[in-house]
Parts: C-alpha cells; sequence; structure tokens
C-alpha cells in the first residue's frame, strides 16, 4: 500500500529543505574510492579533545545505563562560575543549535517573526521554515557583514527575537561593539536579542563586542556558546544559553528531558577544568589562518577576513560547487556555499582550518582545481 505522507504534514514543513551538513570522511571515501581524505568543511577543531577529556568521558560510559542529570547540576555550577554568573543564567542545550531552537520555538507564535541576518548560519533558516515560516532574513551589508542598521529597521511590533551571528558563519566577518550598541539601543526590551557566539574564543579583534558584562543591564540579552569549537566536541552536543534567570526559567520549559548526554557532560566539564588550552588553541588557528589566508590571496581569490576557524573566499565568474567538486576529488572536503544562499557564480567556498599538513594539502589542490 503507498501512502501520501507529504498530505499529512503541515504546508510549512513541505518546504522545508533538510539540513545539509559538510560530508563526512568515511562517505567521500566510499563514494569516490579514496583513502587519504580530509575534511575542511564543518569548522570543527583538527586537534581533538584534550587526553584528559577522553579519559572523562570513558569514565562516563561505565554508568550510561542510568539517565544523566537532567539538570545537568555540575556542569551548571562550573559554567556559572566559569562566567561568574548565576546558575540560573545557563541554559544548556544539545550543542548550541538546540538552544537557538528553543529560543525559536518558545518564543516566536505563528503569527509572530524573528529576524535574523541573510548568508548566516543555516539553522536559522531552517529553524524558521519548520516554525511556521516566521523567519525573516534581512540582506548583509557589504563586506558581507551584518545589517544591523537594516534588521533593527525590521523589528517591529511582532518580532520576539533578533538573532546575530558574531562572527558569523559563513563569512567569518564581525559586527563591532559600538555598532552591537547602536543596535541595541534601537531594540525594545520585548524583543530577544540572541548573539550567537559559537566562535567567541577565536577572535582577535580589538573592537569585538564584549558581552558577558552587558547581561547584567540588558535583560533582553541571550548569549549563546558552545563546546562544539574550539573545545573539540562536536561529536558530543553540549552548548548553552547565557540570559537573565527569569529568561532561562521560561526556556528551560521547552528543553526537552534529559538533553545533554551524560558523556557529553563529563566530557565539557573536563574541558571546563582544562580551559587554560584555549589560548594556545586559538593561537595556532590564528598562524594557520593567516598562512592560508595569504596563499589563497596569492592563488586569486577574494579572501574575506576572518575572526574563526575558517575562511569564506570567493572567484568571482567561477562556480563555487565546481571548486568544491573538484577539491573533493582530490580528498579536500570543504563547503560550497549555495546552501548558504550565495550565487554559484560568486565561487564562493568555505574552508575551514585544519592542521598545518592539512591547510597545505588544501591549497596544493586548490592551485591544481583553479588550473
Ligand atoms: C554560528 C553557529 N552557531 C551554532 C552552531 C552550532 O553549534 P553546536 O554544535 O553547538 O550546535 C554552529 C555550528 O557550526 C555555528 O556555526
Amino acid at each position: 500500500m503507498t501512502m501520501d505522507y507529504q498530505s499529512l504534514f503541515r504546508p510549512g514543513i513541505l518546504k522545508v529543505r533538510p539540513y545539509a551538513p559538510g560530508k563526512p570522511v568515511k562517505e567521500v571515501q566510499r563514494e569516490l574510492g579514496l583513502d587519504d581524505v580530509i575534511k575542511l568543511a564543518s569548522n570543527e577543531n583538527p586537534e581533538g579533545p584534550l587526553p584528559e577529556v577522553v579519559a572523562a568521558m570513558q569514565a562516563a560510559l561505565a554508568e550510561v545505563n542510568r539517565y544523566p542529570d537532567g539538570a545537568a547540576y555540575d556542569l551548571t555550577q562550573a559554567l556559572a562560575a566559569h562566567h561568574d554568573v548565576d546558575p540560573g543564567s545557563i541554559l544548556l542545550g544539545n550543542g548550541s543549535n538546540e538552544v537557538l531552537d528553543m529560543l525559536v520555538r518558545g518564543l516566536v507564535s505563528p503569527d509572530e517573526n524573528f529576524v535574523y541576518s541573510s548568508h548566516s548560519f543555516i539553522v536559522y533558516g531552517l529553524a524558521g521554515s519548520i516554525h511556521f515560516e516566521t523567519g525573516r532574513a534581512v540582506p548583509m551589508a557589504a563586506g558581507w557583514r551584518h545589517d544591523l542598521d537594516a534588521m533593527a529597521a525590521a523589528v517591529d511590533e511582532n518580532t520576539k527575537l533578533v538573532i546575530i551571528c558574531n562572527p558569523n558563519n559563513p563569512t567569518g566577518t564581525y559586527n563591532t561593539a559600538g555598532e552591537l550598541d547602536a543596535f541595541l539601543a534601537r531594540i525594545p526590551d520585548t524583543t530577544i536579542v540572541a548573539m550567537d557566539e559559537a566562535y567567541y574564543e577565536y577572535v582577535t579583534a580589538p573592537d569585538y563586542p564584549q558581552t558577558l558584562p552587558m547581561l547584567a543591564t540588558r535583560p533582553n540579552l541571550m548569549l549563546l556558546r558552545t563546546f562544539s569549537k574550539i573545545h573539540s566536541l562536536a561529536g558530543m552536543r553540549v552548548g548553552y544559553g547565557l540570559g537573565h534567570p527569569d529568561l532561562v526559567a521560561e526556556l528551560q520549559k521547552t528543553r526537552e528531558p534529559f538533553n545533554v548526554g551524560s558523556v557529553a557532560q563529563a566530557g565539557a566539564l573536563a574541558c571546563l577544568e582544562h580551559w587554560s588550552v584555549v589560548e594556545g588553541r586559538a593561537l595556532r588557528n590564528r598562524q594557520q589562518l593567516e598562512w592560508m589566508s595569504a596563499e589563497l590571496d596569492r592563488l586569486g581569490l577574494v579572501v574575506i577576513p576572518s575572526q574563526t576557524n575558517f575562511i569564506f573566499c570567493t572567484l568571482p565568474g567561477r562556480s563555487g560547487g565546481e571548486l568544491a567538486q573538484g577539491l573533493l576529488q582530490a580528498g579536500v572536503i570543504v563547503r560550497p556555499m549555495d546552501a548558504f544562499g550565495l550565487p554559484d557564480g560568486e565561487g564562493a567556498v568555505r574552508i575551514s582550518v585544519g592542521l598545518p599538513t592539512e591547510n597545505q594539502r588544501c591549497v596544493e589542490a586548490l592551485e591544481k582545481v583553479m588550473g
């Protein structure tokens, strides 16, 4: 018997384009028959978790017959101490992705909206299309940056949430403290502003906004951080929001029970205990980012200055999809940018910073692909 399942779903769901992640190494090995494949497509940390973090997760494995601590007491306390905030300010998610989802689901009714920037993290648009098509994308400013003026202008009496990705994925660009202050001054207290700071620890720009102290005076601000990037726990799925305890208390109601697994909690806790490695990781990333940016520039690509662990570059007139495909044939997985709403003819690709040997290989492969 055949059944038309599509007709069972809300009309909005039919239009959803499922999230297309960077291709896994194993998939490329299988499909192209290649042994030696490297992935520079998902902005992961190539260094991997510390042995102490792995050991903490291994120890937690012995007790996975039990449900995790649903309130994640130890991790919440440790995060609160680390950021010097009330434990009630912490909202843990199955990745910061889930925190984004809680914000959209919890705050925005079907006849309301939330505002975000075009050419930003795909999940915002996806959350909007799943959630009653409530997302409102605002075109970017020149230089591939969020247009905060236009975003403030797009906020109306039905806007419950604005999401700002700073620094932005996929462009690596950022908005300054001054720009953010001017933006916030225009936003009513009844609109929550979520600052997605997944790449916070990689930033070096002196005029990047330090948002944590702003929480004390801005009750509508929510910060999103993650263990997936500099802490190397992308596979464990732990992220968190920081916000006013009353706001967090409401959002907690939308959280699924046991949303962060016990092994993930143990890993994140161990990362916090070894926070001192973050500086060295950021520094090594920066050195490679600069080397790679210079090499891509030498090859003739337009390189957008990045504050993150990835590089957004364009080769106007060429197909970004073809460039990415060419690199794939050489065993280097990068991210073509069509899913991020960029025209293929911009020749746009996003390349995550890998280990020095991986970056070298990527540049050599690109040189060949570009002919
Ligand atoms: C800007 C941004 N926000 C959030 C996330 C999701 O991170 P997590 O792994 O914590 O869900 C990503 C992951 O790529 C990202 O680039």
